[in-house]
């Protein structure tokens, strides 16, 4: 294997007592011969999963709570070890610079997000912002100095909406602003709780071309990679994703003396519309998955005949018009239901909602050949989770590196990914990057 090929990090860093070391002067150091610190990554991601433990010892470093903010401090606090001089901008976003050796190129940026989901996993987004951070020490343990200037981007709330990214490309609205977030406050609220400002949040706003290309390591989510025995993940297009309120109005009436011919149940309309969504995603041909994922009954007791039903339908799909088609048809079938039970079914489409995006060819194809070059297998693939990646890609060149996620889990605290596959995707972002300074 090529990466046989490496000088070990730690054979450098000892002030070149390394066997490599002691035979290269820093300006020789050829950047094939880099290659990052597996067992750093992998205690760091162990590291940044003790902030934002809840009370049942489950994984809550949700986006603007007490975890986040500590777990942000303390990345912040690697960062400005690593010269990075980390700042936060108006939406909540970190981010770290490292001067290149042109100071009039634009930067080459990469990084990922820290917030998870409830209950969430260890790996998901960890794993792209402390590799980019490992970058950038492997980069100053070998004295290596890029001609463009370097930049480590830690989105805020990405999984509450991808709140930093999409303010960071323009594309928030105060809708969007007021919407509330996963722990209730408003976004507004959380981003001035992690130490942005939501007045002035068009201050963060990158436009195209401020920005030479973006890459983000992160986890497969899924199942592809580890099925196939295959290393490397090149991402090809990033789904939208859009989010609905769905209110099912039934009757709440007495469950004992209400006959069954007169109910108004809204939680009976509620399954056979969670039903027709099933019907609807999987009637034609394709990769578009659509959920109902959340679910609320009132008045919620044994003897009251649910009166009311609040339900959120989530739709991804690789193409736009899709998503649109497949709701259109969602809605055809809740007019059935309602009418056939009485109730009134009503959507409320949610702000933050995500585009489909198509990542760069010329880096898909950078991030394919390295990938091979450092030996590893590759297959390009579409992402069915959503990133921050897609919106940075309005404004700059953008890709996204895949490694398996084992047993195809995420979005759970049973989500892992190895050391090693770990360090060959940080590996992958390491020559990418280095290949693109190059261009
Ligand atoms: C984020 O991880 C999402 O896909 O919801
Ligand atoms: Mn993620
Ligand atoms: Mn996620």
């Amino acid at each position: 294997m090529q990466r046989r090929k490496f000088i070990k990090q730690s054979s450098l860093t000892l002030a070149g007592i390394g066997v490599f070391g002691s035979l290269l002067s820093n300006n020789r150091i050829n950047e094939i011969n880099l290659s990052v610190n597996g067992k750093r990554i992998e205690s760091r991601i162990f590291e940044l999963a003790k902030f934002g433990v809840d009370e049942k010892g489950r994984g809550f470093r949700v986006a603007y709570s007490k975890g986040d903010i500590e777990g942000r401090a303390w990345f912040m606090e690697l960062m400005k070890k690593a010269g990075l001089n980390p700042s936060i901008d108006a939406a909540g976003n970190i981010i770290g610079k490292r001067n290149g050796k042109n100071p009039s190129l634009k930067p080459i940026a990469f990084g990922s997000h820290i917030d998870m989901v409830p209950d969430g996993g260890n790996y998901d987004g960890t794993l792209g912002s402390i590799a980019a951070l490992e970058l950038i020490e492997t980069l100053n343990e070998n004295n290596f100095l890029t001609e463009h200037p370097l930049e480590v981007i830690i989105f805020g709330n990405e999984e509450g909406g991808t709140i930093g990214s999409k303010a960071m490309v323009g594309d928030i609205t105060n809708d969007g602003l007021n919407q509330k977030s996963q722990i209730g406050l408003t976004m507004a609220d959380g981003i001035k709780a992690i130490g942005g400002n939501p007045e002035n949040i068009q201050s963060c706003i990158r436009k195209k071309g401020d920005i030479h290309a973006w890459v983000e390591l992160h986890i497969e989510q899924g199942g592809i990679l580890e099925k196939e025995k295959i290393q490397i993940g090149v991402v090809e297009g990033i789904v939208g994703i859009v989010h609905w309120e769905v209110t099912v109005e039934g009757f709440a009436n007495h469950a004992g003396a209400t006959q069954m011919n007169m109910r108004q149940d809204a939680l009976l309309a509620a399954s056979k519309f969670i039903v027709a969504v099933n019907e609807v995603i999987t009637s034609i041909k394709g990769t578009q998955v659509g959920t109902v994922g959340k679910i609320a009954v009132q008045p919620g007791a044994y003897n009251v005949i649910p009166g009311k039903v609040q339900l959120g339908l989530e739709i991804r799909d690789l193409n736009a018009a899709k998503i649109e088609l497949l709701f259109k048809e969602i809605e055809k079938r809740a007019a059935a239901i309602a009418a056939s039970s009485k109730t009134k079914i009503s959507f409320e489409r949610q702000a933050n909602e995500s585009k489909p995006a198509l990542t760069d060819k010329g880096l898909q194809q950078i991030i394919d050949s390295t990938a091979k070059s450092l030996g590893f297998t590759t297959k390009l693939m579409q992402s069915g989770a959503g990133h921050d990646s897609q919106h940075v890609a309005d404004i700059a060149p953008s890709a996204m590196i895949f490694i398996p996620s084992v047993g195809g889990i995420s979005h759970s605290p049973k989500e892992f990914s190895t050391a090693t596959d770990m360090a060959n995707g940080a590996n992958v972002l390491l020559q990418t990057i280095l290949k693109i300074d190059k261009l």
